[in-house]
């Protein structure tokens, strides 16, 4: 059977630089060790994760300025397909900074360029002409310029197209809008969902109600919501699963949402059930935590992490 369409959208992508520091001090050089560069944003991370487990994802991008070209080729080096769409604006670089003494980690993220109507109108045309059928992942904020609605439009011309099913991974205004909409999946963590409720963080039962109300108004067949240490939930017509992570030492969470959401549309495109998907997705985001730096799950990992994961029932 062949494999299905899964094609991913960054409107924010970025060049992920990421160092090992000894110790996080103010005011004097801070000498790196360990540095990296990755490509980035939440779809192609999405993308990068679906490739090392044998998927063949597209990946979708907008390419400005000279660090548009070096993100490119580091996508290409890691032999993601992909087509880009040519914005006038440099794109972005975000640090992460792996302090060793203590282990914590700083994520410096950058705004990124402004697009014009007629950049994000192409790239709203390119995901729109690529995803036809199978699953088209949509992940990561709207840089500046693009209007909140973005993701609505997508959804819309998915629709009237009869096209491939919606997978949205963002937040505030724009995750609002699209869930008006309908989405086939919706993955917000927390504290993106908090602020959907527009709510103080609820607990687990107040995170169930909310979900399934999403799935009975038709915003989203499938909630998946990670909450970070306290594992994820999975709600859809029907099922309500909560899934709690096996213990695992944490060297960084970059990657884990993405990572949780690369490999839960792929079970779920490769036709496993929602239930195995979403423990194989739970994996993944466990997994993402064992690397440090801009780390994405690796399969051995995720294959050693899987049966470990455990699922129950909520309802
Ligand atoms: N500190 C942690 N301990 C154990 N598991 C974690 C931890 N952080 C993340 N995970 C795993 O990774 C999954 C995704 O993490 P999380 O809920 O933080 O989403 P996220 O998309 O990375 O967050 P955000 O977009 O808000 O930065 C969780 O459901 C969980 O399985
Ligand atoms: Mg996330």
């Amino acid at each position: 059977m062949k494999a299905e369409n899964i094609v991913t959208l960054t409107m924010n992508p970025a060049i992920d630089v990421s160092a090992a520091v000894k110790h996080m001090i103010t005011d004097h050089k801070i000498r790196c060790l360990k540095t990296k560069r990755d490509p980035g944003g939440g779809g192609i991370n999405v993308a990068r994760c679906l490739k090392r487990f044998g998927a063949d994802p597209l990946a979708i991008f907008p390419m400005g300025g000279a660090s548009g070209h070096m993100l490119e080729r580091l996508v290409a080096g890691e032999e993601v397909r992909h087509q880009s769409f040519v914005i006038a604006r440099d794109c972005r670089a975000n640090f992460t900074a792996n302090e060793m003494d203590t282990g914590a980690q700083y994520r410096f993220v950058l705004p990124g360029p402004t697009l014009g109507e007629e950049e994000w109108n192409a790239g709203l045309g390119l995901m729109t002409q690529a995803s036809s059928n199978g699953y088209a992942v949509a992940s990561g904020s709207l840089p500046r310029g693009v209007p909140h609605d973005f993701y609505a439009r997508l959804a819309r011309n998915l629709r009237v197209m009869g096209g491939a099913k919606l997978v949205l991974d963002t937040s505030g205004p724009p995750l609002k809008h699209a869930l008006d909409l309908g989405v086939y999946l919706v993955k917000p963590s927390l504290s993106e969902f908090s602020d959907l409720l527009d709510t103080a963080t609820p607990d687990h039962q107040a995170c169930l109600a909310a979900a399934r109300n999403l799935v009975v108004n038709g915003k989203a067949e499938i909630v998946a919501l990670t909450m970070g240490a306290d594992g994820a939930m999975l709600v859809s017509r029907d099922v309500a699963l909560y899934a709690k992570p096996p213990p695992v030492t944490v060297r960084g969470t970059v990657g884990a949402g993405d990572s949780f959401l690369a490999l839960l549309v792929m079970s779920i495109a490769n036709r496993k059930s929602l239930a195995e998907s979403f423990r194989m997705a739970v994996a993944g985001g466990s997994a993402a935590l064992l690397s440090p730096g801009t780390g994405l799950c690796m399969p051995d990992i995720v294959a050693e992490l899987t049966p470990q994961v455990q699922i129950t029932s909520m309802i």
